[in-house]
Parts: C-alpha cells; structure tokens; sequence
C-alpha cells in the first residue's frame, strides 16, 4: 500500500508517493531534500530531526527511525544552499565562449567547490560552492562506504547523487558538462572513488588499500582527470593541495594539515614528504556533538571570555541555532583557560568550577557539568561532546607527533605550519593551540593556505607541466599507516590532556 507524503523545507515543497513501512530518511534522500543525517541514518547522530505531522498527531522525530504508516507531511530543514561560510561563491558570470573551457573541482566530505577556467588565458570565470549533496547519506566517508556495500545499488547511487550536483553547479554557471574540454577531480581517496564508480570498500577495511591511485587511469573516462593518491586516506586533495602551496620546491622543512573529516597531513619541503591521515571524525563539522552543525547561519562561529563574560558570533547575526567546529575550538580553549575543563578533559560541574562560573553549569546525572552558552539555554556542550572533541583533537596532535618523530625532527625544526581547506582557514590558531592540537611553537609561522586542493586542481588545468609536476610530487611522498603504529598508540593517549594541571 502507499500513502501520499507532503514534505517542505524553507525552499520548497514535494508530493510524492512512498509505500507503507519506507523509513522516511530514504523517503526524503529519494526526493532530493538535503537533510543531515551524520550517522548515515544509523540511529545514532540525532541530526535527521523532522516534524512529522499526520491526521493524529505532530511530533518531531528521527527521520532515520521511523517509517510511512499513513498520509503525512514532514516538515525539514536543509543543509543545501545554505551560504557556505569560507567559500562565497562568485556572481554567475556571463560565458559567451564556450569552447576553452573546463572546470576544476575541489570534491570535499563536506563540500563540493567548483571554479570553471577559461584554458585560452588561465582565467577564472565564475566559483560555485554547495555542501556536498552525499550528505544525507553520512557525515563521513566511512557511513558513506558503508551505504555502498550496504545496498546493491548504494554505489552507483552516491555517484549519481554527486555527478548530478557537478551538472547543477555548471548550469548554475551557464555550462553544461558537454560544454567543458576537461573536468579535474581533486579529493579525498574515497570521494574520488565514488565519483569514479569504483568499489570504495578496500579503503575501509585493513590494510585499507584503494582499488586504484590513479583513478583517471582506471577508468578512461573521456573529459575527467583525478589528482593522483598517495593512500586510502592521504588522497588527490592532499597532492593538490601540496602542488598549490609550493611547498615541494621550498628549501623548507614544514608541516602542511588539511583538517576536514579525517586530518590529511604531510612533513617535508622539496626532499619530499612523509604523510599521514588520523581520523578526526566529523565532530570538527559539528556532527556527533550534541548543538553541533555545519558553519551556516546560526551556527556560533566563534566564542571569547573577557572582564565582561562570555562573547560568541553567530553567523548571520541571528539568534544561535548551534555551534561549528571554529566555535567548538574556541569554546573549548576558553573552558579550558577558565579551568572548567580539566587537564584530563572532565567537564566540571557548578559546584567544582571556578569562581563566576557556576551561572553558566548545571550538572548531569553523572556528576559532571553541562555549559550553556546562550542565554535561553538551547545552546550547550555536554561533557560526551568535551569527549568527542578531546578524541578528534588528540589524533591529529598525536599524527603531528607521529610524523616529526619518524622524521627525527623536533617542532622547532620546522619552518611553517600550512593549513589548508575552509575549514583551517577559519578556525583560531591560538585556541587549537590552547585546546593541544597543533604545536603552540608553530602559531607565529602559520600560512593559511585556504582551499589549496582547489588551486591545485585549477593549476592542473591550466600550467602545461602541471600534471607531470603532481605525479613527481605523489612519488616524493611516502605513507605512514598509522592504525597499530606503535609510536602512534603511545602519543595518542598522551595527546588526550588538554594542558598539564599546575599549567598557567
Ligand atoms: S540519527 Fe538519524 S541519521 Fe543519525
């Protein structure tokens, strides 16, 4: 039997009809409505709240856990089209010539950038930026791997979900993909392999190998060009992002991380590179935490304490809907200078917290404190969100370690630290230094490269010795797998503290 479902986001609204006992995640994927679903519809994110209104009754409700039993309307929001916080997209241009051009695509966990290039003179002629339409599908590339091997058509339909939002993005810019004389890929391993049609499986699974490095090799596909990989999770982006910051050609000894889904990252200069991948978790996008959501409006963006109190921006200036990753790590460098986040990361509650503190706690069943950011309370951190956070921030502290001591280099052997991708660009470097993530010696010499896997995906197109230049540069960097490296598995639980207790 089926039933005839109403849905409606702010932007707009769908009839259709599903069959009685359809999960209504599947119902809203199946007619494109970008909803968040970071656990890949697992139960578990809490992030694909609907309001599901039928004959009886309204309620709101875990999109990924309850199923169509009768005529409804389900009401959501959408991620997609929301402004993209470091990426504006540019004014649609005016494209008159179409024969010379083609377009470079930065194909991110999160978000997908799109600058289309005239080849006749290297120029740009228009950027588009959206969250990536795969969303609904998982917050992170493993709930998206997991929904390819899941359903015998899982594969092909990420690929067509992400091929569809690339010919909306060029239409957006006047273009059709007929129109483009060559398209270049450059992303994370297991995005590539999406787009490419390929198995991602391998990547997932011990000894987490892809089907292919070069995937443009492997598939032949006329007008589509991928970054090469150095690994399962050291990808096109990370050799992109590396030929766009001219690092391999400096005399130089730096670090460069690409902090997104997973932390990407590579210690060298131009005697080559030696790179690993921590899996950070989406918690820096603000999946898995209890207010967290993506950098779109009313999100709080960024958090201070001063004489007066507590500040924090929201963008757009509306009230506050939640907190992204650069608010996280802001609010936790302040819990953490306040001392309402211990060394050890327990998050204090009223009444063992510092003085002037107690407004802002209530304490849990457990013991431990609650924060609220906002007034109204709606905004908050719980002390699982401090865990959360404290994980994701201990891989890459521990990776950093990992690679200076396999390089027998110490922190002030470094030059720089580069840090690529929106994301980087937009957090505060002295609160990731205060919350322990990256080295605090390296704050003074940071170059914000911004979406450097987009440069180099443009640079590809359109410097004639360019792609040449990325295999090289993919030779010159060599992996380290990092899940049972020893010296990994003693950093990791050492990178947990926060800040030593007798620390001012
Ligand atoms: S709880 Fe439904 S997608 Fe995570």
């Amino acid at each position: 039997m089926s039933f005839h479902v109403t849905i409606c986001s702010a932007k707009r609204k769908t009839e259709t009809l599903a069959n009685e006992g359809e999960q209504l995640l599947a119902v809203l994927r199946r007619e494109g409505f970008s909803v968040t679903a970071a656990c890949g519809g697992r139960g578990a994110c809490g992030k694909c709240t609907v309001t599901l209104i039928t004959a009886e009754k309204k309620r709101r409700v875990l999109a990924c856990r309850n199923k169509i039993t009768c005529d409804c309307t389900i009401l959501t929001e959408e991620i997609r089209g929301g402004a993209i916080l470091y990426e504006q997209a540019a004014p649609v241009p005016a494209v008159t010539e179409k024969k010379q051009l083609a377009a470079a695509l930065d194909l991110g966990t999160t978000t997908v950038v799109l600058e289309l290039v005239d080849l006749s003179d290297g120029s740009r002629k228009g950027t588009a930026a959206e969250w990536n339409a795969q969303a609904p599908y998982g917050a992170d590339v493993i709930s998206r791997v997991q929904f390819c091997t899941e359903r015998a058509d899982g594969l092909l339909t990420l690929k067509n979900v992400i091929r569809k939002q690339t010919d909306e993005l060029l239409e957006g810019l006047g273009v059709k993909r007929s129109d483009l004389q060559d398209l270049f890929i450059a992303g994370n391993t297991i995005m590539q392999h999406i787009y490419a049609g390929l198995d991602p499986l391998p990547i997932a699974r011990a000894p987490f190998k892809p089907q292919a490095y070069f995937i443009g090799d492997e598939t032949q596909e006329s007008g589509l060009s991928y970054a090469p990989c150095v690994a399962g999770y050291v990808g096109g982006d990370i050799t992109a992002g590396l030929m766009a910051s001219g690092l391999y050609e400096k005399k130089e000894r730096s670090l460069y991380l690409d902090i997104g889904t997973n932390g990407e990252m590579a210690l060298g200069g131009a005697e080559g590179f030696l790179c690993c991948a921590v899996a950070s978790g989406p918690a820096f996008e603000g999946a898995g935490i209890t207010c967290g959501m993506p950098a779109l409006e009313g999100a709080v963006s960024h958090v201070t304490w001063n004489g007066d109190g507590l500040k924090y921006e929201v963008i757009g200036g509306v009230p506050a809907k939640g907190i992204c990753g650069s608010g996280l790590i802001d609010l936790l460098a302040v819990l953490c200078r306040m001392r309402i986040v211990s060394g050890s990361g327990r998050l204090l509650g009223p009444d063992d917290a510092p003085e002037g503190c107690a407004e802002y706690l209530e304490e849990d069943e457990n013991g431990n404190g609650v924060f609220y950011l906002t007034e109204d309370r709606s905004v908050f951190l719980t002390a699982a969100d401090v865990r959360q956070l404290q994980l994701a921030k201990a891989a890459v502290a521990a990776g950093i370690r990992v690679l200076l001591k396999k390089s027998g280099l110490d922190v002030n052997d470094l030059d720089r630290l580069y840090i690529a991708g929106g994301f980087g660009n937009y957090m505060d470097p002295g609160s990731a230094a205060k919350i322990g993530m990256i080295p605090e010696e390296l704050t003074s010499n940071i170059v914000l490269l911004g979406n450097a896997s987009l440069a180099g995906a443009r640079m590809a197109l359109t410097l004639p010795d360019a792609r040449e230049r990325l295999l090289k540069l993919r030779d010159a960097c060599s992996y380290i797998e990092l899940s049972g490296d020893a010296d990994f598995n003693d950093e990791f639980p050492e990178q947990m503290y926060f800040y030593e207790e007798d620390d001012d």
